[in-house]
Parts: C-alpha cells; structure tokens; sequence
C-alpha cells in the first residue's frame, strides 16, 4: 500500500473514531500505528493485499498477507477472519495465523506479512473462492487478529500437541514459537492425516525436528499401507505418552474436528491431565434431552435438541454469528434463567449470564433475552 492510500486509511478511521462513544475511543493515532478497543476494534475492516502464495500441498495453500500500517502484533495460535464477497454476498471464515509473529516493534505493532493457510474444502465457499481467485496482488478483507487459544502463561514441564487436517495450522504455529524463543522443554507432536503427502507442513515439523533435540513430530495416516496405518485417538495415543509426565505440569494442546478433539479431551482428562487447551474446528456430536427454549424479546419458543444458535435460526430469528463453533464470540447472548450446557467443555451453568448460542444446549426449560 503507498504512502497516501496509508494516510486515507488513517484519516478515515480517525474520522471513524471521532463519532465513536468516548469509552471505545483510544486517542492513540499516531504515524507509529493505531490502536483499537472494543467497538472500534469489532467495526474496523482492514483490507491486507496478498504477497505470496505458496502451495503446501495438493489442496492446501498459504498466503502471505500485508496488512495495512499500524495493524496489531499477533500471538501463534492466533486466528483473522477474512471477509469475500460473492455473488454479492458477504461470506467471512476464520484462518489461523501460520506466520511467525512479527518482531515487537512500533509498540507492538506487526510489521511483517500474515500467512494464512487455506485447505480447499469440499463444497467450502470461501476456501474455494481462496483458492481460485486469492493471487499475488489480491485484496483481502481481514480483521485484526482474534482468539485465546494461545500458550498459555503459566510454568510447563513438557508440552503436547495433537491435531488433525487442517487443524495442524494454530498448533504448528504455537510449537514454532516456543522452539523459536529457545524452550528446551520436551515438544511431543501428535498429527493425524490421511497421507504423508497430505501433512501440511511437514517439511518445515521435520526441519524443526532435525534442529531441536527437544522436538518429536509423530504422524498418524489413516489411508497407509500395513503397519503405517493407525488412527490418532486417546486409545492409540495413551500407550505413547511416558509415564514420567507430570498431570499437573504438561501443557496439552488440540485442535481439530469435533469428536477427535472430544476423544483427546475426554481422555486426558481421565488420565487427569490438568492443563489441556482446546479448539474445535467443528462442533462434536451431541445427543441432548428435548428442552424448552423461550426468545423472550421475540416471544417465540420451541422445543429443540439442538444448540441454541440453530434453535433459534428454526424459530425464525436471525441472532448475529460467526464461525459456528465457539471461537469468535459473536454469538454472545443474555440468557435471563434456566440451565445450559457448554458443548465443547461440558460445563453445566445456571441463571442470568452471557452465553455463546453456538456452543450451549438448553438443559431444561432456558428463557433468552432475544
Ligand atoms: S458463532 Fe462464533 S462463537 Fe458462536
């Protein structure tokens, strides 16, 4: 982007910010970069042009993205949506940030190009729309970087990270940060995928193997031949984990399609691992009680199995969302009383308070304040 197409953007969003209300407005622009709160922050749309594009494999790519000056640093593990219109609709998906986190410079501003990386999906509008219209000199909607599935700051003894698909994006980034800011603790890498052709990134998890003595990818291949062939679940997973790890101290990360990431955390759990990190890729499989759920500002109410984004889209309401499966948060909504259950976590909560429509599933009769 040059020089006065930089200067518009700035002279836009502080025009922008000036008929913001007074507690989302940060006052902090200056030529060093901007900085964004809470509305400002969910309102700005930063347009990042594609530098880059690299095949990973047969139906994966990644794109270097640069993002306009001033956009925030990110943490691996990380996610931006990015926003494409077609056929004159607007269609937004989440993509995890695959690049090393820029340098802390500016203040903490990213100054380097994103990556992302796009696995094409069978019938997936926007991936396919990536994989065929996405080139250097493309212009991408995208947001500032979002989500809490990062390493979390406490002391670990050991980390592990099981994945599958395209799942491998956050938890490759989260293992190459902590190798890059030189951890010496034991990495353990768990990834299931059909084919050693079909890893994304391997080449980069065997050089980091080959480069730290504390590194150990191991892959699991669905569609092998012989002894190659084996599943990555808690069944086949247990007998690897040594019997020296420590319950309290092993950071465990997973991330990948709903019932391989609720085996993994169902079982660590048993096994009474303490500190394990999740995100889902789709939601697990749930099979829940009939319950009653009243839209109170809607005055509908339906009985529903369902969670409650989709109870409400059947009663006709068109509550604002995102990706569907607990990570943006744009589903957050009030609910006055009754009880719900987090799907992802399993986590049971009563009364008034936020919740995500997307991951919670009426237990009983539920009143929401939509
Ligand atoms: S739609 Fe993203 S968290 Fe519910």
């Amino acid at each position: 982007m040059n020089q006065t197409a930089q200067t518009s953007l700035m002279d836009t969003f502080k025009l922008f910010e000036s008929f913001l209300p007074g507690f989302a407005r940060t006052g902090l622009f200056s030529p060093g970069g901007l900085r964004y709160t809470g509305v400002a922050q969910s309102m700005y749309r930063p347009v990042a042009l594609v530098t880059h594009r690299a095949a990973e494999t047969a139906d994966t790519i990644s794109l270097s993205l640069m993002p306009p000056s001033g956009y925030p640093a990110f943490r691996a593990g990380q996610h931006i949506d990015v926003a494409v219109e077609i056929r004159g609709v607007r269609h937004v998906r989440q993509y995890s940030l695959t690049g090393a986190p820029a340098q802390s410079v500016n203040g903490g501003f990213a100054s380097e190009p994103l990556r992302i990386t796009v696995k094409r999906q069978h019938a997936g509008l926007v991936s396919n729309y990536l994989h065929d219209h996405a080139f250097v000199g493309t212009r991408l909607e995208i947001s500032v970087p979002k989500g809490d599935f990062v390493i979390a700051d406490q002391e670990a003894s050991g980390y592990i990270f099981c994945s599958a698909g395209s799942g491998i994006t956050p938890v490759y980034a989260m293992a190459r940060e902590l190798l890059s800011a030189g951890n010496k603790e034991d990495i353990y890498f768990y990834h299931a995928a059909r084919s050693a052709e079909s890893v994304i990134f391997r080449a980069e998890l065997e050089h980091l193997a080959e480069t730290h003595a504390n590194f150990y990818p191991i892959f699991f291949f669905s569609e092998a031949d012989g002894s190659e062939k084996r599943r990555l679940n808690f069944e086949t997973l247990a007998p690897l984990l040594g019997s020296e790890l420590s319950q309290a101290k092993t950071a465990i990360y997973l991330c990948g399609p709903g019932d391989f990431v609720q085996n993994l955390q169902d079982g660590f759990a048993a096994k009474k691992f303490a500190s394990v990190h999740s995100e889902f890729y789709t939601l697990p499989q749930q099979t829940a009680e009939a319950s009653v759920v009243n839209f109170l500002r809607s005055a509908a109410e339906l009985v529903t199995t369902d969670n409650l984004l989709v109870a409400a889209e059947s009663a006709g309401l068109k509550p604002k969302h995102g990706c569907r499966r607990g990570i943006c948060h744009e589903c957050k909504a009030h609910k006055k009383s009754g009880a719900v259950k987090n799907i992802l976590t399993g986590k049971v909560t009563q009364g008034e308070e936020d919740i995500q429509l997307c991951v919670s599933q009426a237990v009983g009769k539920v009143e929401m304040d939509i």
